[in-house]
């Protein structure tokens, strides 16, 4: 019998990590410069909280949660997102109650039950924060800013950045009479998903990929918005300016999550199929109340790391920090096996990536192990060199060998970095 991994899963091995570990550090770098703490909440919660969060009539709650009973018999769900479990948390531990907002971070899977496809799994992973306890504009620009600077420096090219208002709770009722008198005499032109989903989320409708033909004209929930809606995101723009941020209003964005006021955005690249959305996020100033809280507002993004990392490929991005052995450790004979052992280690306590063979082969054959760890040194001992408390020290690019002894060897090899 054999196994392999579930549908929609991947196993990430060395050779590809190393991209993943860039990125992840890059994420945590950015969020030390603009002052967000890492969070790390639990990866399953009670179903209620992600109905109540994400919302009942959204794609993900209706059809692609991970939901299991467990042996309590509590109705448990796999996140499908970051916001829900950590706005929880929030609330759970009264982090309101300090005197500074709470700017938050997070790296981590998340589940879906999604149809197949490029860029599309069933456990993927989100760079994530959220900023809660401020309404300030300043803010979402923040937020945005973050985002984009995440990818221009991990090295991607040609990202988009999307921005739309989508109101209050009350803006949207009024914009949503003025949708669907437009919507009910196009209905049977609709595709079905839309058919179903104009009653339920009128908004989402004019999100579809493939029914934009039918919505030239279509009322603008720009033209909808009350005066405090317009400040707002007025603000946003004019601070994303300031930043030098490239932006494009797209009055037609509509996230695929219910929590959302005011601010909401997205960011997309071509260069994944069908998907072109990498990452979004946006303001969400009834969360916190909606599941149980204080009436705190917050803002956030939720970045894929699947995506990104699928477009870094694809733009034949090279990792900064190619993975390569500082010194392969090459002994000829048992006393310098032994000493090798010690050597590897002091050298590895000292800071150096070393590596040796294990398997008892022959020179040549551990020669070219040192090649496929793309060694820079080859430290080579006899028992002639070991005798006099030396070692030989074959630079691989220039092919230079020279004699050292033993225990110069971790400054040689760390002063030539
Ligand atoms: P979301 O738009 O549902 O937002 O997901 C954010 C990003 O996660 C997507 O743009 C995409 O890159 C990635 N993603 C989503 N589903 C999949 C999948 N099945 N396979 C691969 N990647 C996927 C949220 O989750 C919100 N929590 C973001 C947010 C945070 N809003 C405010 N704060």
């Amino acid at each position: 019998m054999s196994f392999q991994k579930s549908p929609g899963t991947q196993d990430i091995l060395p050779g590809s990590v190393e991209r993943w570990q860039f990125v992840e550090q890059t994420a945590r770098d950015i969020c030390r410069r603009f002052n967000f703490r890492e969070i790390r909440t639990p990866m399953f919660e009670s179903t209620d909280l992600f109905r109540r969060g994400v919302g009942e009539t959204t794609d993900i709650v209706e059809k692609e949660m991970y939901t299991f009973t467990d042996r309590g018999n509590r109705s448990i769900t796999l996140r499908p997102e970051g916001t829900a479990g950590v706005v929880r948390s929030y609330v759970e531990n009264k982090l309101y109650g300090e005197p500074d907002i709470a700017k938050l971070y997070y790296i981590g899977p998340m589940f879906r039950y999604e149809r197949q496809q490029a860029g599309r799994y069933r456990q993927f992973h989100q760079f994530g924060v959220e900023a809660l306890g401020s309404a300030d504009p300043a803010l979402d620009a923040e937020v945005i800013a973050l985002g984009y600077s995440f990818y221009t420096e991990v090295g991607l090219q040609g990202v988009r950045v999307e921005i739309n208002s989508v109101g209050t709770p009350s803006v949207r009722a009024n914009f949503r009479e003025k949708l669907l008198a437009f919507l009910e005499p196009k209905r049977h032109l609709l595709c079905k998903d839309c058919q179903s989903r104009i009653e339920r989320n009128p908004l989402r409708v004019l999100d579809c990929k493939v029914d934009q033909e039918h919505f030239e004209g279509a009322p603008s929930i720009l033209d909808s918005l009350d005066e405090e809606c317009r400040n707002h995101f007025d603000k946003v723009k004019t601070y994303l300016s300031d930043m030098a941020i490239p932006f494009e209003v797209n009055p037609k964005l509509v996230r695929g999550l219910d929590y959302y006021t005011h601010t909401a955005f997205e960011f997309k690249a071509e260069g994944i199929g069908a998907i072109d959305t990498i990452g979004g996020g946006g303001r969400y100033n009834g969360l916190v109340a909606e599941i149980g809280g204080p009436d705190q507002p917050g803002v956030g993004l939720g970045l894929g790391l699947e995506r990104t990392i699928m477009l870094l490929e694809h733009q034949e991005r090279e990792l900064p920090d190619p993975h390569r052995v500082d010194v392969y450790l090459v002994a000829l004979g048992e006393a310098a096996e032994r000493r090798i052992t010690q050597l590897a280690y002091e050298l590895r306590k000292a800071g150096i990536r070393a590596e040796r063979d294990y398997q008892g082969r022959k020179m040549k054959a551990q020669m070219k192990s040192a090649d496929r760890y793309a060694a820079r040194f080859t430290a080579i001992l006899g028992d002639d060199e070991l005798s006099r408390g030396e070692i030989a020290l074959k630079d691989m690019a220039s092919g230079e060998q020279k004699v050292v002894a033993l225990d110069r060897l971790a400054q040689e090899i760390a002063g030539t970095k």
